[in-house]
């Protein structure tokens, strides 16, 4: 991607039926790395993330805690969701609620136009649907429930009882963009990411597409359609218009174009919704549909998805309260690979916060500063004559860089950060290797000592630019500490895809004492790490 491009990404909007758990925080972390990503690298960026107020779930919910809907969904999004952003430092552009004027509003004006234009009829609907997952499902996909659910048909998903539901609805005449699906597929091999998740969908579609119910009207909590308002629109309808009324559709034609297509993270749970029904419906108004769908994977627990409703959620300020927001972000993109599966466990976590961040990046800023310090008064002196391992170093800045990049680019986080972890790693055995403490006590050896610690120096700002949008905070310290702003300016304005032109640290720039970037944890492992989240 060329510098300057549009790149507009989005998380799923959320259910503020409970308050948020590391599973959502893991896809905000990830929407949230991709945007600094590119944002610093100078493409046009908007990240959007938000809830999802509407639907059955909210409203049961709401009366169970003895409110009404709009009243939860106000304390839940004010007293947790918005606070989640500031827990794991995520830089969004936009927070949409699904009860905003601005969203109903471009909702009605969708939902009008594609009834206008022939994609929207009445019929009869006659079937199951499950409130865990908002969705009618096939009797294919439900199972038979265990415990005080015996003898009654479950949600494979939810492991609660489905309801039967027969009304008069309107229908989308989702059958009809069938072959255009397939082709788009076809024609779009990264259209829905990873390939597994493509397959997934291909072999949903062949099966073939029904029309989908697109109203009701036994409950009012929802946006009412705008021809009959004694009927409210389908949650997930109402939901997934959120990426285009945020951009402006329907309201603010010249923001949309500029945003327009999104790239949208999400969790494989909501894949079909999002790479069947989305592109189905962009297709009948006529609008483009999204750059790509991303499918992530599950944080499990016990083998099973972390979920709000099986009470398994584990808090994420539980973890950023020990070991701080960056942990959070470097653990969850670093340990699992983007797009699959993966397994908490804080004793996995503790060890690589202590391996990797505390003694592997950690420790190399805080040697190298205190060595610049000590040997040349905090002045970064200026390298001459580079050896072989010098240039080695230059070498693996730059491939790290460049490949860093490529992975962000094909949505493989884990990558990117295990190709610039090449640079600490090899300036750690560059350092043990070229013994600066040695070369200090030899006054000959005066400018290969210089040399040896520009190297590191200039690693570090390498480093620091790389990283910062996994690391914003420490990457901040270590900018300050190797006082590189006075000459470059502030790290998020360094150009990410020029970070690996060797040279940019000024010989003269002034570096200050670096405090452990990764402080030693005493008790990593929470005594009382409590399993529910709880409202
Ligand atoms: O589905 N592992 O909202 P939701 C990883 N409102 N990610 C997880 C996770 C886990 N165990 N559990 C949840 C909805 N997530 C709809 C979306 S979008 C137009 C409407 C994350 O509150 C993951 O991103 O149930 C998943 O897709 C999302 O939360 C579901 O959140
Ligand atoms: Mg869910």
């Amino acid at each position: 991607m060329s510098s300057g491009d549009s790149f507009y990404i989005t998380t799923p909007i959320f259910y503020p039926s409970d308050v948020p758990h590391i599973g959502h925080g893991y896809t905000e972390v990830a929407a949230d790395v991709l945007a600094r990503w590119h944002r610093q690298a100078g493409d046009d960026t908007w990240m959007l993330t938000g809830t999802d107020e509407h639907g059955q779930k909210m409203l049961r919910t709401a009366a169970a805690g003895g409110m009404t809907p709009g009243e939860w969904a106000d304390r839940l999004v004010e007293e947790s969701w918005i606070p989640l952003l500031d827990t794991l430092d995520i830089a969004n552009d936009d927070f949409i609620r699904t009860t905003q004027k601005r969203h109903e509003d471009g909702v009605q004006a969708f939902v009008s136009k594609l009834h206008d234009d022939g994609f929207i009829y009445t019929g009869e609907y006659e079937g199951y649907y499950c409130v865990g997952c908002e969705e009618y499902k096939q009797q294919s996909e439900l199972v038979e429930g265990t415990g005080p659910f015996e003898g009654q048909l479950v949600c494979a998903i939810h492991s609660k009882p489905v309801e039967l539901l027969q009304e008069r609805n309107y229908f989308f005449r989702m059958s009809d963009f069938q072959e255009r699906l397939l082709a788009l597929y076809e024609e779009r091999p990264d259209f829905v990411q990873p390939e597994s998740a493509r397959n997934e969908v291909v072999q949903f579609v062949k099966q073939g597409l029904s029309d989908l119910s697109i109203s009701r009207s036994s409950f009012d909590w929802g946006i009412p359609i705008p021809w009959d308002e004694k009927h409210i629109l389908y949650v997930w309808f109402d939901a997934l218009l959120n990426y285009a009324t945020a951009a402006g559709y329907g309201q603010d034609d010249e923001n949309f174009t500029r945003r327009w297509p999104a790239v949208h993270i999400v969790g494989k749970d909501i894949l079909r919704f999002h790479a069947v029904i989305w592109p189905a419906m962009l297709m009948a108004a006529g609008v483009e549909v999204p750059k790509h769908v991303f499918a992530h994977g599950w944080l499990l627990v016990g083998g099973e998805k972390m979920s709000k409703s099986k009470l398994t959620g584990i808090a994420p300020e539980q973890i950023t309260e020990v070991f701080g927001s960056d942990a959070f972000r470097y653990y969850f993109l670093r340990a699992i690979a983007f797009g699959q599966d993966g397994s908490f466990s804080w004793e996995d976590l503790s060890a690589r916060y202590q391996a990797e961040l505390a003694n592997g990046f950690g420790n190399l800023a805080s040697r190298v500063v205190a060595m610049i310090t000590r040997y040349f008064d905090g002045v970064v002196p200026a390298e001459t004559a580079p050896t072989d391992a010098d240039l080695a170093i230059r070498a693996t800045v730059t491939k790290a860089a460049i490949d860093a990049d490529a992975a962000m680019e094909r949505f493989a986080p884990h990558e990117a950060i295990a190709a610039i972890w090449t640079i600490v790693d090899e300036l750690n055995g560059y350092i043990t290797e070229q013994e600066p403490w040695v070369l200090a006590k030899d006054e000959a050896q005066r400018e290969r000592l210089g040399t040896v610690l520009y190297t590191a120096a200039e690693g570090l700002r390498a480093l620091a630019t790389l990283l910062s949008p996994v690391l914003p905070k420490a990457t901040t310290t270590l900018w300050d500490a190797l006082g590189a702003a006075p000459a470059l300016g502030a790290l998020a304005e360094q150009p990410l895809r020029d970070a690996g032109r060797w040279g940019q640290l000024a010989a003269g720039a002034t570096v200050t004492k670096l405090a452990g970037l990764f402080p030693r944890i005493e008790d990593p492992t929470p005594a009382a790490a409590p399993a529910r989240v709880t409202a």
